[in-house]
């Protein structure tokens, strides 16, 4: 199997069995104005009308850009039980829902007027492929808009999880171990202009906010414990680390038992010329 063949092949058995993980994990994050991190990429291609999300998980996105009137929406996932969720909201019973890479994409040449992608594009291999693919798919002056995940904010619980984990994860045997996913590239502007420029993109606009996630500690540990990395590990060393988890952050908590927890993410955005 190639390596991309492989990253895919983990991604569908891992949302096999979680369809709907990330949504439910970073949905009701926050930003410091209150949108979530959806709330925030819905806000990025306002006015444009036919949209498509690349890595659409459950449909969360798509729902919240249905809520603009006379829009046409297509979504894409490698996932089918993530797109079998997506399925059932009422409010996409009018969207193009595909099962499908985004190396590949399932649509005519300058079909979309903006392709947006939430926490999904950090995963994807073969990234210049995605990238002359939305192209493609892009009308001249459409634009690409994305959320990539950008780490600890620091100093709070996914800070002191992510140490944890890491250790966890040195101690378990390699066949617990998930494949390195994605481009690095796509994390950063710079790696992110690397990739799209040649696809015919402008230079990219990038801003980081931090997304609230606090709350009681079974909250976040849901939320935490919600990455892929825990997927292979077995049982009892995902007790230990929730053990380990709930120890760590009581020194932090309010009198209210409120866990502090936050972390980062980068909002991109880039127009075809
Ligand atoms: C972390 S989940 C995010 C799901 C959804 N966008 C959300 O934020 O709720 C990443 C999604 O990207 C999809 N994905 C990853 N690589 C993909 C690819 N090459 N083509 C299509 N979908 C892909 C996965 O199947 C998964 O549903």
């Amino acid at each position: 199997m190639t390596t991309t063949a492989s990253q895919e092949a983990f991604l569908q058995a891992f949302h096999a069995e979680h369809p709907a993980v990330t949504a439910e994990a970073f949905g009701r994050g926050r930003a410091p104005d209150g949108r979530s991190s959806y709330e925030l990429l819905r806000d990025q291609v306002a006015g444009r009308r036919r949209v498509l999300d690349l890595g659409c998980g459950d449909g969360l996105l798509l729902e919240f850009l249905a809520q603009e009137d006379g829009r046409q929406l297509a979504g894409l996932d490698l996932s089918r039980h993530s797109l079998a969720l997506a399925r059932r909201r009422p409010a996409l019973s009018g969207a193009r829902l595909e099962e499908g890479r985004a190396q590949a994409l399932p649509f005519a040449d300058g079909s979309f007027d903006a392709c947006i992608s939430h926490m999904a594009l950090m995963l994807m291999g073969e990234i210049e492929q995605v990238a002359a693919e939305i192209a493609r798919v892009l009308c001249p002056g459409g634009v690409l808009a994305c959320v990539v995940g950008g780490g600890a904010v620091g100093g709070e619980a996914f800070d002191r999880f992510l140490t944890l984990l890491r250790s966890t994860i040195e101690e378990a045997p390699a066949s617990q171990r998930i494949p390195a996913l994605g481009d690095r590239r796509t994390r950063s502007r710079d790696g992110l202009d690397e990739v799209l420029t040649p696809a015919g993109f402008a230079a990219v606009d990038w801003e980081s906010v931090p997304i609230d996630l606090s709350g009681p500690v079974e909250q976040v540990w849901a939320a935490v414990s919600s990455l892929y990395d825990l997927g292979p590990l077995d049982g009892r060393t995902v007790e230990r680390l929730r053990t380990a988890f709930f120890s760590e952050v009581r020194d932090m908590t309010t009198p209210e038992g409120t866990v502090p927890c936050a972390f980062n993410v980068h909002i991109a955005t880039a127009q075809l010329h």
